[in-house]
C-alpha cells in the first residue's frame, strides 16, 4: 500500500489512539477492568495543545509527565525522546489541527490491591489521542472568565498532575452551578487563593506579576513557565507568593492560563464584575506568549 492510501486510511479511521504503541481506533480500545487507573486513579497524565497539527512546548510536558510519574513510582515504559516521536508520528494520523493531546499513563493491570504489584510484574497502560478544540482568540478577544471562590479539599501533592481529579471536577462543578466558568482554590486555614480547577492564577499588583509557588497547592503549569519567561522578555516584576483571598479580589490586573486556554481574562468575581478585565500588563504578556507559540509551532 503506497503512502498516500494509508494516509487515507488514516483520515478515515474515526478517532484514533495510540494505546501501548499500537495506533487504533478509539472505539477499538480495550483496556483491563482492573487496570489501577481506573480503580484507585492510580496514574499520571499531560494536556498539550495543537496549533495547525504542531504541540506546543511538547519537551516540557513530557518532562513534567516524567517527574509525576517519577514521583509516584510509576516506570515510564519508553524514554521521552522517544516518546516524543510517537506523538508527532501520530498527529497527521489523527488529522487534528487545532485542538490537544491527551496522555495518561497508569500503573496498568493489576489483581485489586492497594499495594503497589512487584516492580518486575507493572505494566503500565500508556495511551494517548488527539481531540479537536476551538481555536484561541487573538489577545484581548477571548471570552473574560467568571471565577468563583471553592474550598482546596484537594490533596497536598499538586505539583504532580495526577488523573485523581474528583476534587477539582467538583470544584468546577459547584463553580459552573454558581453561574461561573472556573473555581479558584481557597485554603480556609490562612484565607490564601492558590490556583484554579485546571489553569493557574496570576494577579498584577502595582506593575508586579504574583502567582503562589509551585508544590503542594500547585501545579508547575507549563503555560505559567512560559508566561514567566514572558514577563522576563518584557522586563516585569514577578513575584511567587500566596495572596489572600482579599488582595486577589483587589488586584489591578487578574488572568489565568492554561494549555488550552493560553491567559483568560477575568470579568467577574463570585457574581462581583472586576474593574479591569484586559489589563496592559496581560496584554502584553500574552501577546509575547502568541508570539512563543508561532516561533515554537511554525518552524
Ligand atoms: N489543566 N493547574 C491545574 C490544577 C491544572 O489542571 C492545569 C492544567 C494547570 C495549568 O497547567 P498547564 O499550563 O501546564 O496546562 C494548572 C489541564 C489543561 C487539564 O486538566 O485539562
Amino acid at each position: 500500500m503506497g503512502n498516500r492510501q494509508s494516509a487515507m486510511d488514516n483520515r478515515n479511521m474515526p478517532s484514533p489512539l495510540w494505546l501501548n504503541g499500537a495506533v487504533l481506533p478509539m472505539s477499538d480500545a480495550r483496556i483491563g477492568i482492573e487496570d489501577r487507573g481506573f480503580q484507585f486513579a492510580d496514574g499520571v497524565y499531560e494536556v498539550i495543545r495543537l496549533y495547525a497539527g504542531r504541540p506546543y512546548t511538547l519537551s516540557p510536558h513530557l518532562h513534567r509527565l516524567a517527574r509525576s510519574a517519577a514521583d509516584i513510582g510509576i516506570p515510564l515504559p519508553m524514554p521521552i525522546d522517544r516518546l516524543a516521536q510517537e506523538i508527532l508520528a501520530f498527529i497527521p494520523k489523527s488529522d487534528v489541527g487545532e485542538g490537544m493531546i491527551y496522555l495518561q499513563l497508569t500503573r496498568g493491570v493489576a489483581p485489586r490491591n492497594h499495594v503497589f504489584p512487584p516492580a518486575a510484574e507493572i505494566r503500565p497502560t500508556l495511551l494517548f489521542y488527539a481531540r479537536p478544540l476551538p481555536p484561541i482568540p487573538p489577545v484581548g478577544q477571548g471570552t473574560p472568565v467568571k471565577l468563583s471562590t471553592q474550598p482546596d479539599d484537594r490533596w497536598r501533592r499538586c505539583w504532580i498532575k495526577s488523573t485523581a481529579l474528583l476534587a477539582n471536577v467538583l470544584a468546577k462543578n459547584a463553580a459552573v452551578e454558581s453561574g461561573a466558568d472556573e473555581a479558584v482554590f481557597l485554603d480556609p486555614l490562612d484565607n490564601t487563593v492558590s490556583e484554579c480547577s485546571a489553569s493557574n492564577l496570576f494577579a498584577v499588583i502595582d506593575g508586579v506579576l504574583i502567582t503562589h509557588p509551585v508544590g503542594p497547592k500547585v501545579l508547575p503549569g507549563i503555560t505559567r513557565e512560559e508566561i514567566f519567561a514572558a514577563a522576563a522578555v518584557l522586563d516585569i516584576k514577578t513575584v511567587e507568593r500566596p495572596l489572600t483571598l482579599d488582595q486577589a479580589q483587589a488586584a489591578d490586573e487578574l488572568f489565568i492560563s492554561s494549555t488550552t486556554r493560553e491567559i483568560a481574562t477575568v470579568s467577574h468575581w463570585d457574581n462581583s464584575p472586576l474593574p479591569t478585565v484586559h489589563g496592559p500588563l496581560t496584554t502584553a504578556l500574552h501577546a509575547n506568549l502568541k508570539e512563543r507559540v508561532r516561533r515554537d509551532t511554525e518552524r
